[in-house]
Parts: structure tokens; C-alpha cells; sequence
């Protein structure tokens, strides 16, 4: 599926809406060059989850969880961005398998590239965004 955005609200909007598709267990790989907006398609899916916390960018931690309150199935969303991870074993020894397409929670992956390894044999909802021009992004979304 293909979707267009023209500001950043409207990512916002879209991650809350894609919020309500998804479903614990689910790892959502985001691609897309420095400043796409992967994060910001992340804070967007919080809102949906109704996490009132301010999401921030795990790009120095690697891993962020978050408690979710809201009814849904979802009970913790673990946000991942491995830009600086110089190897899987980092991931790793923080404990990523705990959290990686277990049963409560919902998992969002920056950079999965780089984890290949880890995420093989895992079903993964696959998102590309491509920045065309200034504010206007586009999004490819695939299911496995
Ligand atoms: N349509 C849009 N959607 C999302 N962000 C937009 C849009 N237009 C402009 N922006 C700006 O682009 C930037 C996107 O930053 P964001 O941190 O979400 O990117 P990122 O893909 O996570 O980058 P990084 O690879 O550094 O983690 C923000 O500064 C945001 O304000
Ligand atoms: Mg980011």
C-alpha cells in the first residue's frame, strides 16, 4: 500500500491510524534515509497506543520501551533504531529477544537493515519512506 504525506501532522495522523492495524507481535521495520521521518511515523503510532509519554529518538540507547495503557492487545511498544549499533550482539545484551515478536508487545525497528540476522524467519510489516521532496514523503507499507 502506498501513502503520500505533505507535513508532518499528516505522518503523525497516518502513524496513528496505522496504529489500529497493527497487533502485538508485530516488528515494524522502518526504512528510509536521515531524517525521513521514521521517528516521527513512531511518535505517531504512540499516539494511537495512547502512550502519553514523549517518544524520543533510541538512536544513543538503541531501545526505548514504553508501557501501553490503552485497551489494546499491545502492553509494551519497543522502539529500536540500530544507526549506531556496531553489531548484533549489542542488541543482543540488552535483552532485543525478550521483546522481538513476543506476544504483548509491539516492536518498531529503525535501520533493520543492519539486523538482518536477528529479524530472519520473523514476520515483519516492512515500511519504506521515501523523502521526495521537501515535506512530502511517501510511504510504501508491506506485509509479509
Ligand atoms: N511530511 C513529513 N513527515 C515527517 N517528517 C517531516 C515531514 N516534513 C518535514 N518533516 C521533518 O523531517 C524530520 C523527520 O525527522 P525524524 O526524526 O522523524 O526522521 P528519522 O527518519 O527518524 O531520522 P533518523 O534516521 O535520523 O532517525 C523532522 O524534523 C520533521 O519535522
Ligand atoms: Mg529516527
Amino acid at each position: 500500500m502506498i501513502h503520500e504525506v505533505q507535513t508532518e501532522a499528516e505522518m503523525l495522523k497516518l502513524g496513528e491510524e496505522l496504529a489500529a492495524t497493527l497487533h502485538s507481535g508485530d516488528i515494524v521495520l522502518l526504512s528510509g534515509e536521515l531524517g525521513a521521518g521514521k521517528t516521527t511515523l513512531t511518535k505517531g503510532i504512540a499516539q494511537g497506543l495512547r502512550i502519553l509519554e514523549d517518544i524520543t529518538s533510541p538512536t544513543f540507547t538503541l531501545m526505548n520501551t514504553y508501557p501501553v495503557s490503552a485497551e489494546s492487545d499491545v502492553k509494551t511498544l519497543v522502539h529500536i533504531d540500530t544507526y549506531r549499533l556496531k553489531n548484533q550482539e549489542e542488541l543482543l545484551e540488552i535483552g532485543v529477544e525478550d521483546y522481538l515478536g513476543k506476544p504483548t508487545t509491539l516492536c518498531i525497528i529503525e535501520w533493520p537493515e543492519k539486523i538482518e540476522g536477528l529479524l530472519k524467519n520473523k514476520k515483519t510489516i516492512a515500511i519504506t519512506i521515501e523523502h521526495t521532496k521537501n515535506h512530502t514523503r511517501t510511504l510504501t507499507i508491506e506485509r509479509a
